[in-house]
Formats: C-alpha cells, structure tokens, sequence
C-alpha cells in the first residue's frame, strides 16, 4: 500500500480512562479529535478502576467514532487505515479498542494497523510541530512511566534514563491524596502550588551520576514533614514537592541532550500539561540553545490523534498488522540499543 500525505487514519485510543477516536490525514493534518472520559465515575475510588473503564469505553466506543467522523468532514470510504493502541493500557480497556478497529478494518476492506501507546507520545510531538529536527530528545513523563528516550530516526528509539520507582504522574497522584487534594492528583497540585512557596520546604531532588529518576523518597519525605509538621501550609508544601519534581526532571532532560548532542527536547505525556514544567522547559531549551516543544495540553494527555499519528508512520514502514494481533498490557517500547552513561 502507498503510504504518502493523503493517506487518512482513523485512530483509536482506549487503554485507559479516555476513549478517543481521531481522524488524521498524511501522518500530521488532524482532520478531527474526539475525546471522552469516565472520569468522573473513578474520582470516588481515587484511581481508575479497570472494570468501569471497560464497561465506559463499551458504551462509548461508537458514537466516539461515529462523531469523529462526522467532524473531520471526510466520508468513512475515504479512510484508508484503522489504528488502535495495543498496549500498554488496561486489558479490558485496550480490548475495546482493538476489536472495534479489527471491525471498522474488516468491514472497510482496509488495513488494520496496531499502534505501542508509548511511542504515539512519542509522535504528538511531531504532530503539532512536523519542523522538528532529529535526534530528540524525550522526556515521556505520565501516571504509568518517566521516561528519557532518545529518537533518532522514526522507530529508532534509545532509552537513556527511567524512573527507578515511582513514575513522575504517580507521585503526584500519590502525594495529592496525602494532603486532601482528591484525584487526579497532579490538576490539584498543579492549582494548590499556585498560592504556596517554592521553597518552603527544600525536599531531596534527583539522584546523582544517572539520568534515572526516583521519585518514591520524595513521597516520603513529603509525608514525613507533613507529620513532623502538622501545622504546615499544604499550599506550601504542594510548591515544593512540585519543584522538587520539576527540578529533578529537567536537570535530567537537559543533560540527556547535551550527552546525546540532541536538536531538541520534547515533553510528552500527562505530566507534561503541569504549568511549571512547562515554563521551566521553554527557559532551559532557550539558554542551552536547542529547540524546544511543549506541546498543547489536548497533545499531553491520552488522545487518538497522536494514535492514527504513529499508525500512519508504522503503515509506511511496516505496513499493515495482522488481525491475529491482541492486545499487551506490559508492551514495552521497541528500543535499538541501551544507553551507557
Ligand atoms: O498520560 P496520562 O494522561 O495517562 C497515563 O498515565 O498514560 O497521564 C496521567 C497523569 C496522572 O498521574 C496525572 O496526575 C498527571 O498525568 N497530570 C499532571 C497534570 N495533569 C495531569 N501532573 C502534574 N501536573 C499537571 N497539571
Ligand atoms: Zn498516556
């Protein structure tokens, strides 16, 4: 198949709480995104519950489709491929996803394409700005990973550094729930930070000598201050864990980049839509000199437009999946080579 800029994708993202579907036209031009949420109905349980997300994305799936369609004014015989994520996500929830776009493809008489959800992050970057210049550097920051790759060339992907523990998003979720600011964790500490100070509390920062992460320690010594302390200002508190987090990552970033000699940074992922990361990320592009992308905050967080992104990629350089593939909760990004410091 010609895989060239008029090749239209629909992607489907369902591999946790938000069922999104997205119409993408030559790997870059969304034509439309479409993106709902159950939310609201896990906010009693502090976490997503695996069951109602299935169950969500069930009832969701199709007119999610059936809108993103309608919206990208394009008819269903134009589209040229179906993409879904395949992993890593929930099994039930990814599920969904895949068995609607084995149908659409069946139906259609169109390819099937399996995307990694990890490298569609990767790929909202060259979404929104296509003029990024490679090699680049990754900071892949959300509630399941923290992540520093290097990409190189589309698929060629190095990692350089991980968290060791906790992810970024997850202490964020974890350290909001200590102080009362309900879930998703990282919107309330994001808005808390906001009336607190910085430095109220100098919490520990990154490990040195590695571009790894460990944010698990942090955690605790939020909670153990806060017990020390119990008079503590939780605005306070909230700005310097948040600064901990924020300093930590981009110190890391920046010296993967000059390690790597690479022309720009990127930040991906839901963390990314934190409002002093992403201040402090366009400030240390700019004195290092090097490129700099923060994507929108719609490009951060779970969409379907970055899926049909990398499916349009994967389509030229693969081509179609099989219909035998399934879905992979633990899928792990394909790397070409470690990183030794
Ligand atoms: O990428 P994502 O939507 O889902 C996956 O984990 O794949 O990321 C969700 C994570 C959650 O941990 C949430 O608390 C965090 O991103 N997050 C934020 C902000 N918005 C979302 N963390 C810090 N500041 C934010 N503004
Ligand atoms: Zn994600």
């Amino acid at each position: 198949m010609n895989v060239d800029e008029s090749t239209v994708v629909l992607g489907l993202e369902t591999s946790c709480d938000e069922t999104a579907a997205s119409v993408v036209m030559g790997g870059s031009d969304v034509l439309s995104s479409v993106i709902n949420t159950s939310i609201e109905q896990h906010v009693p349980f502090g976490g997503v519950v695996p069951e109602i997300a299935s169950r969500a994305h069930v009832e969701l799936i199709a007119p999610v489709i059936a809108q993103a369609i309608e919206e990208s004014g394009v008819a269903d015989t134009r589209i040229d491929a179906v993409a879904a994520t395949v992993g890593p996500g929930l099994i039930g929830a990814l599920l969904v996803g895949v068995a609607a776009a084995k149908a659409l493809a069946l139906v259609w008489d169109v390819p099937f394409v399996g995307v990694n959800h990890l490298e569609a992050h990767l790929y909202a970057g060259l979404l929104e700005d296509p003029s990024l210049e490679l090699p680049l550097v990754v900071l892949l920051v959300s509630g399941g990973h923290t992540m520093l790759i290097e990409m190189s060339a589309h698929g060629q992907y190095r990692l350089l550094g991980e968290t060791i523990d906790d992810a970024a998003g997850e202490a964020f979720d974890k350290v909001a729930r200590f102080l009362g600011l309900g879930y998703p964790g990282g919107p309330a500490i994001d808005r808390e930070a906001q009336y607190g100070d910085p430095t109220a509390v100098a919490f520990p920062r990154a490990i040195p000598d590695s571009l790894n992460f460990s944010f698990s320690g942090l955690k605790t010594a939020v909670m153990n201050h806060v017990r020390k302390h119990p008079d503590s200002v939780t605005a306070d508190i909230a700005a310097s864990f948040q600064m901990a987090v924020v300093d930590s990552l981009v110190a890391k970033a920046r010296r993967a980049a000059r390690e790597v000699g690479a022309k720009g940074l990127v930040l991906g992922g839901g963390v990314a839509a934190n409002s002093l990361l992403r201040q402090r990320w366009a400030t240390a592009c700019d004195e290092d000199g090097i490129q700099a992308f923060v994507p929108s905050r719609a490009m951060c967080t779970d969409n379907a437009a970055m899926i049909a992104a990398a499916g349009w990629y994967r389509l030229k350089s693969d081509g179609p999946t099989s219909l035998d593939c399934g879905a992979y909760p633990g899928l792990r990004l394909p790397l070409v080579q470690s990183y030794t410091p």
